[in-house]
């Protein structure tokens, strides 16, 4: 079957750690590279925190380019002061991974983007599950590579409830400028945000099983702990949201995800809206489609993947 060719912009986090497993744990996959943002933390941490799962994966062969270090209008603001994904960004565990041995290459994300596109013979794909900076950089400085973008996925945004305020998710809300570009790039986008993803859980009654099945899940179920108070407690989710694995899942397998052709555009002025994908689901304002938004996920196929990947990269450095 024909690999799919991704570039994963990130910042690694807990869901974007195991959605580092899927993406290299799955063999349709052909990773590229790993370019960094800002976000769940500041890019220094998310940088190293992506160093650190291919060292812990083995995978040191996958190069890794920092990206950017702020949002472009809006202050950076570490979502819910780091309760979420831990100071560190990999849950403050008891067993933290080691510092990384290895180092990010020496230009930038956005630069790394660029000269993958203009160098590769077919498109590839950008698979974005951080704020949308790095991404809306490449499209304002390199118009001229955008034939070369197959396709855009990212997780991010919502039709309707937040994380982060009433109406707006992180990754978007984080960077609503840069969201906006995004979405008025005429990129084909598919847009696998909270109406999909709070839906694709480990449910609580399974983690324990899932961290009990290879060396890998025990390691990433030791880094959970903050991250599952967060959906019992908070949320108030059936499980853990394993967000940044939907959009490489959709990917995979279209048949998995419930999904709808829609406008969205992203409110850059509202008071109470400001991050928002407003998004036309009753398609009142009659303007084309920008995106292809989850409504819904298949959530057990789509829990199996992320194990799957997870069995085969455990299997292969014990
Ligand atoms: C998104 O925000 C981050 O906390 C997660 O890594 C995910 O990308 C969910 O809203
Ligand atoms: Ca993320």
């Amino acid at each position: 079957m024909e690999k799919i060719k991704i570039i994963m912009d990130l910042d690694v986090g807990l869901d974007d750690a195991i959605a580092m497993c899927l993406a290299l744990g799955n063999e349709r996959f052909d990773v590229l590279g790993f370019t960094t943002t800002y976000g769940n933390r500041h890019v220094d941490v998310t940088t190293k925190n992506t160093l650190k799962i291919l060292e812990l994966l083995g995978r040191t062969d996958i190069p890794v380019a920092r990206g950017s270090v702020r949002p472009i209008v809006a202050p950076y603001d570490p979502p819910y002061k780091s309760i979420v994904h831990g100071h560190d960004g990999l849950g403050d565990s008891a067993n933290p991974l080691p510092e990384p041995t290895i180092k990010e290459i020496d230009i930038s994300a956005v630069e790394f983007m660029a000269r993958t596109l203009r160098e590769s013979e077919e498109p590839i794909t950008i698979v974005a599950v951080g704020p949308l900076t790095n991404v809306a950089t490449l499209i304002m400085t390199h118009p001229e590579l955008m034939p070369k973008v197959k396709e855009l996925a990212i997780m991010g945004g919502s039709t309707l409830k937040g994380n982060r305020n009433p109406v707006a998710e992180a990754n978007i809300v984080m960077d609503p400028e840069a969201a906006h570009i995004v979405f008025k790039s005429g990129l084909k986008i598919k847009m696998a945000g909270l109406d999909a993803t709070w839906k694709g859980y480990i449910g609580f009654d399974e983690i324990e099983e899932f961290g009990n099945t290879n060396w890998l899940t025990k390691t990433i179920y030791d880094m959970l702990g903050i991250y599952i108070e967060h959906y019992r407690d908070r949320i108030k989710n059936p499980g853990l949201a394993m967000h940044d694995s939907l959009p490489l899942a959709w990917l995979l397998n279209p048949e998995l995800v419930e999904s709808e052709d829609l406008y969205v555009t992203v409110d850059i002025n509202g008071r109470y809206t400001y991050g928002m994908t407003v998004t036309d689901v009753n398609r009142i304002l009659n303007e084309k489609p920008t995106a292809q938004v989850a409504l819904g996920v298949k959530r057990e196929e789509f829990i199996q993947l992320i194990k799957d990947a997870m069995a085969k990269l455990a299997a292969e450095k014990k």
